[in-house]
């Protein structure tokens, strides 16, 4: 699959597939709304998120953010880091070295650092488990709720969401942040969203090239099966 995938890429068909996949994932339903300054309610549309499987760069660039800012805390328990140097191209040796923070088994799947119950009482929520977050609130949700952090000394960790008022989360990317420009965070978030979205189904790029081809195919059959048609039933009429 993944050398047609590749063939496909090189026919400049992997820009129009993954323009459907966009469209198709789009999440209707919105970010939520929250009060402006001048204490009108808005509501926040989403922004979308830049998913493309076939950017490898891309994944292994989000798997390292992942990793290093989110496992700590996140589990991503239907995710095994064998799966990861597999499907994201990335060698086991670095993998081990790299992206293994909280196991020494390649083998296991992401588990957090920290065991969510302590967390719960820490945050007073447990973070969830993240592998099938993007299939529960949507590509664009996430990276829009990433995006949304902002100041408010009022909390007790010093930042607040515009996504999910009152979020227990800390804002664990305000660092990187600071030293990015929006344009450059942005694509950092971009890519770690990419990465979600790639664990919570990692199949769907190809599921999708099959279905493209699948109607394709069943499109070039009408030819025939019509002239067929037409060729049995000329001496009936
Ligand atoms: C310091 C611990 C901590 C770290 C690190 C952390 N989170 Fe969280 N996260 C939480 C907690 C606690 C919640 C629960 C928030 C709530 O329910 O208000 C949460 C909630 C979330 C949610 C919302 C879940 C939902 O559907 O309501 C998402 C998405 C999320 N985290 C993504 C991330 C990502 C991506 C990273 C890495 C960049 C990350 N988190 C790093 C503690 C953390």
């Amino acid at each position: 699959m993944n050398t047609l995938i590749k063939s496909l890429a090189g026919l400049g068909l992997g820009a129009a597939l993954t323009l459907t996949a966009g469209t198709a994932m789009a999440s209707g339903s919105g970010c939520g709304t929250f009060t402006n300054a001048d204490g009108v309610d808005e509501h926040l549309a989403c922004s979308t998120a830049p998913i493309d499987f076939t950017n490898k760069g891309s994944l292994q660039n989000g798997a390292k953010i992942f990793m290093n800012y989110c496992a700590g805390c996140h589990s991503a328990k239907y995710v095994r880091h064998s799966r990861i140097a597999k499907d994201l191209e990335i060698p086991p040796e670095l993998v081990e070295k790299y992206l293994m923070v909280t196991t020494d088994q390649i083998g296991d799947h992401i588990t957090a650092e920290i065991d969510p119950e302590i967390q719960a009482s820490w945050f007073g929520a447990a973070p969830p488990d993240l592998s099938l977050e993007t299939r529960l609130r949507g590509d664009d949700w996430v990276y829009t709720y990433l995006l949304s952090f902002y100041e408010d000394p009022s909390r007790p960790w010093g930042a607040n969401n515009l996504v999910l008022a009152n979020a227990a989360m800390p804002h664990v990317l305000h660092n990187m942040q600071e030293e990015l420009s929006q344009e450059e965070f942005e694509s950092e978030v971009g890519d770690l969203v990419n990465f979600m979205a790639w664990m919570g189904e990692p199949a769907r790029h190809d599921r999708q090239v099959i279905g493209f081809f699948v109607i394709l195919f069943l499109l070039v059959l009408l030819i025939p099966v019509y002239l067929l048609n037409k060729e049995f039933w000329k001496d009936v009429k």
